[in-house]
């Protein structure tokens, strides 16, 4: 999969999407990964990327033209456009699964007060926003979009059947887990994990499943 990023802040997105896995998944070859700054499409001395709203109102507004032509420089056929902003369809686990079939994705990332809305109805595939709250900066929120979709690529998680049993996949949050040591601080790990029994385990593990997801996400019920 090919990934830009067009941001105003670029650093922003490098050392988290070097590092772990997502890191890994570029040397390996499943990621080609390009950040840019938006500002190196601007045509004028200053390298201006916003201006003020027609209709007046507070903050400034992302000018429509570096950004057609940023993008216009780096879509192709297979190309699939996103905009970060907390305008968007709330990110989930089948999104991110949906996005990871896709050949290139062109990650536009929001700041300021909005964003010229010529770029949503004539640029923009999808607006995602990743929750119910506003970051200071739509790249932050296409770090959490790119390393969700990039841990789905083929060969990207070491275990492959790591990601089907990932809270959210299978509709429940995840059964506790525990490792060594068996008892700490006098809390033992529960009796069933050390038993052997694969089907006893299996039941316990969908019991607790069910029990964690209504105590944290009883929407998901
Ligand atoms: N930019 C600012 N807040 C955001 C959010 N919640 N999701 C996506 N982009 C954003």
């Amino acid at each position: 999969m090919r990934v830009d990023i067009i941001t105003l802040f670029p650093e922003v997105c490098r050392v988290p999407l070097g590092e772990s896995m997502i890191g890994r998944a570029q040397e390996a070859g499943a990621l080609d990964l390009y950040l840019h700054n938006l500002r190196d499409w601007t045509g004028d001395r200053h390298h201006v990327v916003d201006d003020a709203p027609f209709g007046g109102g507070p903050g400034m507004v992302m000018k429509p033209e570096p950004i057609f032509a940023a993008i216009e420089s780096l879509r192709t056929e297979a190309s699939t456009v996103v905009l970060m902003t907390p305008q968007g369809r709330r990110f989930d686990q089948p999104q991110a699964r949906e996005f990871s079939a896709r050949k290139h994705l062109i990650i536009l990332c929001g700041h300021y007060e909005g964003i010229d809305h010529r770029v949503i109805e004539h640029l923009v595939d999808a607006e995602i926003s990743i929750g119910d709250y506003v970051l200071t900066n739509g790249a932050i929120a296409a770090v959490v979009f790119v390393d969700a979709v990039v841990r789905l690529l083929p060969g990207v998680l070491g275990d492959e059947q790591s990601a089907a049993d990932d809270s959210f996949a299978g509709g429940l949050l995840e059964a506790p887990h525990y490792t060594r040591p068996a008892e700490f601080r006098g809390w033992k790990v529960p009796d069933v994990l050390l038993s052997g029994h694969h089907a006893e385990i299996a039941a316990w593990r969908k019991r607790e499943a069910e029990r964690r997801t209504r105590e944290n996400r009883p929407d998901l019920l």
